[in-house]
């Protein structure tokens, strides 16, 4: 036996070793072809001309070298309107969620979420050793205002607003957000808006007024680039002054920042996706759920919650027939899987199936 119990002898301090992993549900298995409903991934393809810029960047200049980012800042810059020294680039809008917390919190400082929040939060804070202070959603999932009016009065170190949040999908009012930011001034208040583009809501202008305001934004969901990992920060630059130094220098890949160039040169085509997405694929499914009467909560972004009578089984059987989403393991959404709205042929692959899990009329049996 070593000092730790482990064959290593090496010592790992408490906050690692009592973290647990993050696994994705699914992991470990072959997803290729598969309706991938599971990871709130955009499963739209690549705008052709995005494909041709990566390609024609390897073909030119191959990735030997370390990616460069004032081209990539600059576009940020017209993309949001901030200035380019109030945005960093990170790998992910989960490393932007690592970055923010380690320079916020310390071993036993204190994190307000409304919970369940999105894991990485919850995560990163365990591993830093702060201490989560979670306010519960209410009873259908809508933002807890009272209670987290009151939980602030606590003074935590750090103040989280997930808008919307996944999983639940529930958007928090900008009314909320800047009450808080101006009640807690000396308090940092990060607001994840990794969907922003789905519910066209945010608070990033704001930052000029409030300099405790900072903002998460992911070219993972609207942009459908979540293989490439890009992330960024919006915040004050003597905020981001102090980001910087936990980020290492190229954790941004190359490749990410040429898509992301190319993206920005057509946000347009993003917007359209984003449009047939809200406008058109998410009332058909929502209306299919509601028609036969199965529980689903819409959220503000481009997924769902639902819960069918028998969860893992339908599951199962979705799986089957070639489509994944994910289970749901926090107490209060016990029975729910989310899933992300697909492309319009997906959809209806995936309507057409779940028609056969429900039951038969006048019965309880799931049809076979
Ligand atoms: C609310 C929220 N924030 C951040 C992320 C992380 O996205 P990424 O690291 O791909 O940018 C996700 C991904 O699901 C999310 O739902």
């Amino acid at each position: 036996m070593t000092r730790t119990g482990s064959p290593t002898g090496l010592r790992f301090p408490a906050a690692v070793r009592q973290a647990t992993a993050y696994v994705p549900d699914w992991s470990g298995q072959d997803r290729t072809g598969l309706i991938r409903l599971d990871r709130n991934e955009a499963t739209a393809p690549l705008s052709p001309a995005v494909a041709e810029a990566l390609v024609a960047h390897i073909q030119r200049h191959g990735v030997h070298g370390y990616p460069e980012y004032p081209r990539l800042v600059a576009a940020l810059a017209g993309y949001t309107g901030l200035p380019a020294g109030w945005i960093l680039p990170t790998n992910g809008s989960d490393q932007a969620i690592d970055v923010c917390l380690r320079a916020f919190l310390a071993p036993g400082a204190t994190m307000l979420v409304a919970r369940p929040e999105f894991v990485i939060f919850g995560h990163s804070a365990g591993l830093l050793g702060a201490e989560v202070l979670g306010v519960p959603y209410g009873p259908d999932l809508e933002f807890p205002y009272a209670e987290f009016r009151a939980a602030a009065t606590a003074g935590p170190d750090l103040i989280v607003f997930v808008n919307p949040n996944n999983p639940t999908g529930t958007p928090v009012d900008v009314e909320f957000i800047v009450e808080t930011v101006e009640a807690y001034p000396a308090t940092p208040v990060v607001v994840d808006e990794a969907y922003a583009e789905f519910t066209g809501v945010t608070v990033a202008p704001l930052i000029e007024r409030y300099p405790n305001l900072v903002v998460l934004r992911t070219f993972s969901k609207a942009f459908a680039m979540a293989g490439l990992r890009l992330g960024y920060v919006l915040a004050r630059p003597e905020v981001v002054d102090q980001l910087v130094k936990i980020r290492n220098p190229f954790d941004v890949n190359a490749l990410a920042v040429v898509a992301a160039l190319a993206q920005l040169e057509r946000v347009d085509e993003m917007r359209a996706s984003v449009a047939e997405t809200m406008h058109r694929t998410k009332p058909a499914v929502l209306d299919f759920f509601r028609e036969h009467g199965v529980p689903v909560w819409p959220g503000a972004a481009n997924f769902l919650l639902v819960r069918p009578g028998g969860c893992a089984e339908t599951m199962d059987r979705l799986r089957a027939a070639g489509i994944l989403v994910r289970r749901m393991t926090p107490p209060a959404l016990a029975g729910t899987f989310r899933m992300n709205l697909g492309t319009p042929a997906e959809m209806t692959t995936f309507m057409d199936v779940y028609r056969e899990l429900l039951p038969a009329p006048g019965g309880v049996e799931a049809k076979q």
